[in-house]
């Protein structure tokens, strides 16, 4: 079974358990061209929007390289391409599991200054100046593991789940190596979505569909022109995306314009200056910048100046280039560039007529010579620039992953997409002379996420192919997947055995919704008689169902149910004995998907470079953090003011000790320090920085004391005021003979906690106030709250206290109306007696001991761990 197939069910099994209470997880969502990577996250509480690059830029540039031994991304990955041409990888789109003697690898090697290599798989790998091997799934890992830290940085949290936007046109292959990439990155693939379809679903998004409308999404990216026809309804508020009809061309695009424009330039300067730039790697990158930038320039204006400096041999190359030029060298694309609208329209067996308007999509829209193509094929009417060019793919892609996750709510969406290649299964007949038998399971245009079963009489263990009918591109293979069906002979027999005529083999043939193919099952059936009259009925029924397609006289191909496990009940009902369970053993025959293995072996290797660049960035935050401290600390001891804080709180001997220190250590760091490891930078400082506390102690404690004092005043205020009213009412109660709140007992102890706080705060407060500023503070505040607290405490404890029951008549009731401020303030003041008296800001802001000023204090902080939790 392809793993795919399994993953995706899997985690709609999971979706379905933890839709209640699991913390909500946030859905990335990529879209990897062979420029530009966009990015975004659906994230509770995160605004919906691409993700900005760590220089605040809506999109990424799809690159990493080395400089030296620091491994860059984005466009300081492409930048460095002028300086180490062989450390920096860029196109890698088109290297996508590309069979290392494809035509992709030789058009890769004109774009690029990389150096590739085979891999084990016969796949591509680059290698860097050093000699290191990358394979492109490793380095396209790294960029999506790149994305995926701008993204929780942006999340605060893990972010694990992601869809991919991938060409309508990639290959089986190819969605693999995207999968690859993903979990080398260590992320979860939710789906992969076709970039027209993305767009597609962006689109709908906003609108509503009173009638059928026929769209085409024109997707002229860097690596390809690709067209999807769309059909958008919507009926009782759910809108459905029907694709119809694809068409592209993998050898038009951004890229083979750029290639175009560097040649002629490359061309151009040998007229020039008489000398080949193509035998410099150097020169080659900073042309191949070049021509982006110009390209760009001639999509505004007919000329542009070309400007490089010292572009090789010395030489500051200086020229012009005109748009007709150009034009001229890109001649032979002209009639491709709108071929896949009308390819897709054809395919759709629509007419160009009932199209509603073709969507422009993508960077290389923007060019003049493909947007006239365009307009020339489809009529100017038809064109709408009505999505975003650059983010309408990822922000479709967000949202189809944040409607497959379940946690979200979205607008119902409904997708239904196709293959665009033939796909086939093929086995050998049985008899006299081997033949092969073809039948093709999924013509282009199939619905994807659908299944057929397959009839075969056959009574002894065999294989099947799955396989496209022709390549998917020139130089990729067909075959991608061989299945041994095993234990056909015993089930078999079973079935004969028990009474079953003719039993068959069904194999379910499955193309998922990312576009994966897999035979998930095969059974072995026959239908045992059953004599009884319900037992004919069902049979009767039963028999209907399967619809013969195939020529082949002994198979047969027919579409599963609509609705699988229903009509799978139905049969276990009726005859619960009639399939038995087959072996399917599959293998990849030609471009395997990476095994469990080789995946992990390749994300070891990228978290041992992630491991190495943080340790390497923990020394440099240490040395940094070192010398900061050095200066300021320098700053400090040179301060002129005596008036300074620092100057005050401390004494010459110690600012002498701490300059030594400083000195010593500056030279340090200026000789041995240069090679250091972090915990001898971290040790540095510690030694400076036990000079240093005594004067910070200083510092902050006289910063403090006033604030602690009068908290403890307010405190022996707040209680005195308390004691006084409450005697003047025990001795009025006394005197009319009723029974108070409080004993006489209850404020003799008060009082005694009181004298005491006060008496302590007399005598230590005297005595702090000889104490000069460059010496070390005889009390602490920390003390003088937590003396502070034992009042308040005493304090809240009488004011908590309840009446006494009066004699009357008792309701339950009376313990209920407790009215939730007491509540509150007991749960608030939990602890309050403990010895260990918590230090807290806790200060009333009144001068009455109001407990509910306590409480509230207690209340935020209640607020605010709740918020932690989330
Ligand atoms: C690559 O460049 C060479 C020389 O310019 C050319 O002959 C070849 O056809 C190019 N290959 C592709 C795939 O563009
Ligand atoms: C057929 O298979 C079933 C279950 O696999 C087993 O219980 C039964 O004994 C088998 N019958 C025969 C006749 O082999
Ligand atoms: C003491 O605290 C009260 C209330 O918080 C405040 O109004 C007053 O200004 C403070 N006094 C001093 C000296 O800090
Ligand atoms: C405590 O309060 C009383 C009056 O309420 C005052 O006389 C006394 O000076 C205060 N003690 C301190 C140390 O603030
Ligand atoms: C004193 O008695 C009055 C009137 O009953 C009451 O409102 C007040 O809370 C009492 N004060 C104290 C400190 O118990």
């Amino acid at each position: 079974m392809h793993r795919f197939h399994r993953h995706l069910s899997v985690l709609l099994v999971l979706c379905l358990a933890f839709v209640t209470r699991e913390a909500l997880a946030s859905v990335l969502a990529i879209d990897y061209g062979a420029d530009w990577i966009k990015a975004s996250l659906m994230k509770p509480g995160v605004p919906f929007d691409v993700l900005l690059n760590k220089d605040s830029k809506r999109k990424i540039q799809s690159s990493v390289a080395w400089k030296n031994d620091d491994r860059l991304f984005a466009s300081d990955a492409a930048n460095i391409a002028t300086r180490f041409p062989t450390d920096s990888f860029s196109s890698l789109k088109f290297l996508q599991a590309v069979p290392y003697d494809a035509d992709a690898v030789s058009f890769y090697a004109n774009v690029s200054t990389a150096e590739t290599v085979e891999t084990a798989r016969h796949t591509v790998a680059l290698v860097r100046k050093d000699g290191t091997v990358w394979s492109v799934e490793e380095l396209i890992g790294m960029q999506f593991s790149y994305v995926k830290e701008l993204a929780e940085s942006l999340a605060g949290e893990k972010v694990t789940d992601v869809i991919v936007a991938v060409p309508s046109f990639y290959s089986q292959f190819e969605r693999d190596a995207v999968a690859d990439a993903i979990e080398i990155a260590g992320l979860r693939l939710l789906a992969l979505i076709n970039d027209g379809t993305a767009v597609a679903v962006n689109y709908a998004m906003t609108r509503t569909f009173a009638k059928p409308e026929y769209h085409v999404v024109y997707d002229a990216g860097a690596s390809a022109i690709r067209a999807s026809v769309v059909e958008f309804a919507t009926e009782k508020g759910a809108t459905s995306i029907i694709v119809k009809g694809v068409g592209h061309d993998r050898s038009t695009g951004g890229t083979e314009l750029d290639r175009r424009l560097r040649d002629l330039l490359a061309e151009d300067f040998k007229t020039k200056y008489g000398k080949d730039i193509r035998t410099d790697k150097r020169g080659m990158a900073r042309l191949w910048k070049e021509a982006g930038r110009v390209k760009a320039i001639l999509s505004a204006n007919t000329e542009s100046r070309v400007t490089v400096e010292s572009i090789a041999f010395d030489i500051d190359y200086k020229s012009r280039i005109t748009r007709a030029a150009f034009e001229e060298a890109c001649k032979d694309l002209h009639s491709r560039f709108a071929q896949p609208v009308l390819d897709a329209i054809a395919h759709s067996g629509l007419t160009l007529e009932q199209i509603n308007s073709v969507i422009l999509f993508g960077g290389s829209t923007r060019t003049p010579m493909i947007q006239s193509a365009l307009r020339a094929a489809v009529g100017d009417n038809k064109v709408a620039t009505n999505v975003n060019a650059d983010e309408a793919a990822v922000l479709g892609a967000a949202l189809h992953g944040a409607s497959l996750s379940r946690q979200f709510k979205t607008k119902d969406i409904k997708i239904s997409d196709i293959t665009p290649y033939d796909v086939q299964v093929s086995y050998q007949a049985e008899g006299a002379k081997p033949r092969t038998i073809n039948t093709l399971v999924f013509p282009a245009g199939s619905k994807v996420g659908t299944k057929k079963t397959l009839t075969f009489k056959r009574k002894e263990d065999f294989k099947v192919t799955m396989a496209y009918k022709t390549p998917p591109a020139p130089g990729f293979p067909t075959d991608l997947l061989e299945v041994d069906i095993t234990g056909v002979a015993e089930a078999i027999a079973n079935l004969t055995e028990r009474g079953a005529v003719d039993p068959v083999v069904k194999a379910t043939i499955s193309l998922s919704e990312s576009g994966f193919g897999s035979v998930p099952e095969a059974v072995a059936y026959g239908e045992i008689k059953d004599e009884s009259i319900a037992g004919k009925l069902k049979n009767l029924f039963g028999k209907g169902s399967s619809s013969e397609v195939s020529a082949e006289e002994t198979e047969s191909v027919s579409d599963a149910q609509a609705s699988p496990s229903a009509s799978a009940e139905k049969k276990k009902e009726t005859k619960k004995e009639d399939t038995i369970k087959l072996t399917v053993t599959p293998r990849f025959p030609s471009i395997a998907p990476m095994t469990v293995e080789e995946k992990r072996t390749a994300r070891d290797r990228l978290r041992a470079v992630d491991a190495e660049e943080a340790v390497k960035r923990r020394r440099e935050d240490a040395r940094n953090s070192l010398e900061a401290y050095l200066y300021r600390v320098r700053d400090l001891l040179d301060e002129s003011s005596p008036d300074a804080p620092f100057m005050k709180c401390s004494q010459q001997p110690e600012r002498e000790k701490m300059r030594e220190k400083l000195e010593e250590t500056f030279a340090w760091l200026n000789s041995e320090g240069e090679d250091a490891d972090t915990a001898q930078y971290l040790d540095k400082r510690t030694a400076l920085e036990i000079l240093e506390k005594p004067v910070v102690h200083r510092y902050t404690e006289i910063e403090e004391f006033p604030r602690a004092l009068n908290n403890s005043q307010m405190w022996n205020w707040s209680t005195r005021m308390f004691l006084t009213e409450a005697k003047q009412n025990l001795t009025q109660e006394q005197k009319e003979g009723v029974q108070g709140r409080f004993t006489q007992d209850d404020l003799d102890g008060l009082e005694k906690t009181l004298k005491e706080h006060e008496s302590w705060l007399n005598e230590w407060v005297e005595k702090q106030k000889s104490v000069k500023m460059n010496e070390d503070p005889v009390i602490l505040t920390s003390e003088m709250k937590a003396r502070a607290k034992t009042l308040e405490n005493h304090l809240q404890r009488l004011v908590r206290k309840r009446a006494p029951k009066k004699p009357k008549t008792t309701t339950t009731t009376t313990s209920s109306t407790t009215s939730t401020a007491a509540a509150e303030t007991e749960t608030a003041s939990a602890g309050a007696d403990g010895s260990q008296v918590p230090v807290d800001d806790a200060r009333p802001t009144t001068s009455s001991p109001d407990p509910s000023s306590t409480t509230s204090a207690d209340g935020a902080s209640e607020t605010k761990s709740k918020h932690d939790e989330l």
